[in-house]
C-alpha cells in the first residue's frame, strides 16, 4: 500500500510536458506597432518619381503585409548590446523630435529586447566601437520571415562605414535620426530613403556631433537572406576601417 499514491497526490504527479504554443506577432503589441510603422513608411512615403524605388517600396510592403496577415511566429533572441549602443538613447531622443518620431517611439518600446550585432566575421577594430545593427524581422527573427529582413543600424558620431555591396539583395535605408552621406553624394536627413540595388558599392559617413540611426529593409531570395555573406570591399578605405 505504501507505494500507492493517494488519489489527490496521483492527480498532482508530473505529467509529460506539453509544447508551449508558439508566440505570435499579434500577441506582442510592441512588435506589431513597430512593424506597422515600417508598413506605413513603405506604403505612404513618396518614391520621388523613381520607378525603381516605387517597385522596391511595393516589394517591401507586400512581403511585410503577408507576414502580419499570417500572424508570424516570434522567436525571441537573447538581448545583446555593443559599444555603440551607448549612443542609442540619444539617437532615439533625436528621432522623436524629427520626421520619424512614430518609428523612434515604437523602437523605444522594444529597446530592451534588441540583439545588437556585427554583420561581418571580421570587423575592423575601429568600426567595432562605432557601429552595430539589430534585426527585428527576418530568417533569424525575432519576427520570422524568409523573403524580407527589417532592422536598424546605429552609428556613433563621426563614423565611416567602409565600402561594401550586397549581392542579390536590394537594400533601402531610411534615416531615423542624425545626418549621413552615402558615397559623398548628398546629406540625408530623417525621413530620407536611399535604395542600394544588388552589387551597388556604397560607403557611409555620419555627422560629427550626433549619432545616426537608420532603418533598413532587405528583399531577396530565401537562400540569399538566410546567408547574406556580408563582406567589406577590399579598398584602402576599408582597410583603414
Ligand atoms: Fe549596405
Amino acid at each position: 500500500m505504501s507505494d500507492l499514491l493517494p488519489p489527490s497526490r496521483a492527480a498532482a504527479a508530473p505529467q509529460p510536458e506539453e509544447a508551449a504554443p508558439a508566440l505570435r506577432v499579434l500577441d506582442c503589441p510592441n512588435w506589431i506597432y513597430l512593424l506597422r510603422e515600417f508598413e506605413a513608411l513603405y506604403r505612404y512615403g513618396s518614391a520621388g518619381g523613381s520607378k525603381a524605388i516605387r517597385g522596391h517600396r511595393k516589394r517591401v510592403r507586400d512581403r511585410l503585409s503577408a507576414v502580419i496577415a499570417a500572424n508570424a511566429e516570434i522567436t525571441p533572441r537573447p538581448p545583446q548590446t555593443k559599444p555603440v549602443t551607448a549612443h542609442f538613447a540619444r539617437a532615439l531622443d533625436l528621432g522623436e523630435r524629427a520626421a520619424m518620431q512614430g518609428m523612434a517611439r515604437a523602437l523605444r518600446e522594444v529597446r530592451e529586447d534588441l540583439t545588437w550585432e556585427y554583420g561581418y566575421e571580421r570587423v575592423p577594430k575601429a568600426l567595432a566601437r562605432k557601429y552595430a545593427y539589430c534585426e527585428i524581422l527576418g530568417p533569424q527573427g525575432p519576427v520570422q520571415a524568409d523573403t524580407l529582413v527589417l532592422g536598424f543600424v546605429l552609428f556613433a558620431p563621426g563614423t565611416t562605414y567602409p565600402q561594401h555591396s550586397h549581392h542579390d539583395i536590394e537594400e533601402s535605408y531610411i534615416s531615423v535620426a542624425g545626418a549621413w552621406s552615402e558615397n559623398n553624394a548628398a546629406v540625408y536627413a530623417p525621413g530620407s530613403l536611399i535604395l542600394n540595388t544588388s552589387g551597388h558599392e556604397h560607403r557611409i559617413t555620419t555627422g560629427e556631433m550626433d549619432p545616426c540611426l537608420l532603418a533598413y529593409a532587405w528583399t531577396g531570395s530565401r537562400a540569399r537572406l538566410a546567408a547574406p555573406g556580408m563582406k567589406l570591399t577590399a579598398t584602402r578605405g576599408a582597410r583603414k576601417g
